[in-house]
């Protein structure tokens, strides 16, 4: 069995955008069908995309009016996002969420939205589950897209960025969250969970 604690580095991670891998068209329709079924776009909404790569995603939430900042430490898919436009309500940086200092915006309850599109099984998912809680207003939301695999490390050897989770892996990521929604998007599955709306839950 191949070790999940095997860790991409940036430069395997510049390489891969330098080669023209992502694009733009991984963000579906039938994404954005089953994002706007369980999430309130409002504008103004604090968002932080996770691992945010060349912003794709960012962009889609950027036009909805969230205020929006995307991280990643890949520092070619930073300055890519960066090339498709910036502004007051639209930011990228570099930062490693496994090894970089928690940015001074990521304050306790300061969001209202975590976007973690096919990042969590790259990171040290156990410990950015609880900061990403810990960020997140009372009733603010995760959503989660991860590919399913049937055993641990079932990726390609050759593709290890088609890493994803086991079912019982999506099944942990739920614990604790006062709500939890799910569906499949073609062998990805979507989380949307909730952090309870009162302290005391
Ligand atoms: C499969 S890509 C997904 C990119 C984007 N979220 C999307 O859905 O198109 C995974 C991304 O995670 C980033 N990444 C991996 N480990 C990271 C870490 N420790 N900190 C920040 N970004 C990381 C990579 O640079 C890459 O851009």
């Amino acid at each position: 069995m191949k070790s999940l604690l095997h860790r991409l580095s940036p430069d395997q991670w510049d390489a891969w955008y330098s080669e023209g891998r992502a694009v733009d068209r991984l963000v579906t329709d039938a994404e954005v069908d089953r994002f706007l079924q369980h999430v309130n776009p409002h504008a103004g909404a604090s968002v932080l995309d996770v691992g945010c790569g060349i912003g794709s995603f960012s962009r889609q939430l950027s036009r909805w009016g969230y205020d929006l900042l995307g991280l990643d430490f890949s520092p070619i898919a930073i300055r890519t996002a960066h090339r498709q436009g910036v502004n007051g309500r639209l930011r990228y940086g570099v930062h490693d969420f496994d090894a970089g200092a928690i940015p001074p915006r990521l304050q306790p309850g300061s969001l209202d939205l975590i976007v973690c599109r096919n990042i969590l099984p790259f990171i040290d998912h156990t410990r950015f589950m609880v900061d990403a809680r810990r960020w997140l207003r009372p009733g603010g939301q995760l959503y989660v897209l991860v590919r399913v695999w049937s055993e641990r490390g079932g990726e390609p050897a050759e593709r290890p960025w088609q890493r994803g989770f086991t079912e019982e892996q999506v099944q942990a990521l739920q614990n604790g969250w006062a709500e939890q929604n799910r569906c499949w998007l073609g062998r990805h599955t979507a989380l949307f969970l909730s952090k309870p709306r009162s302290r005391t839950l």
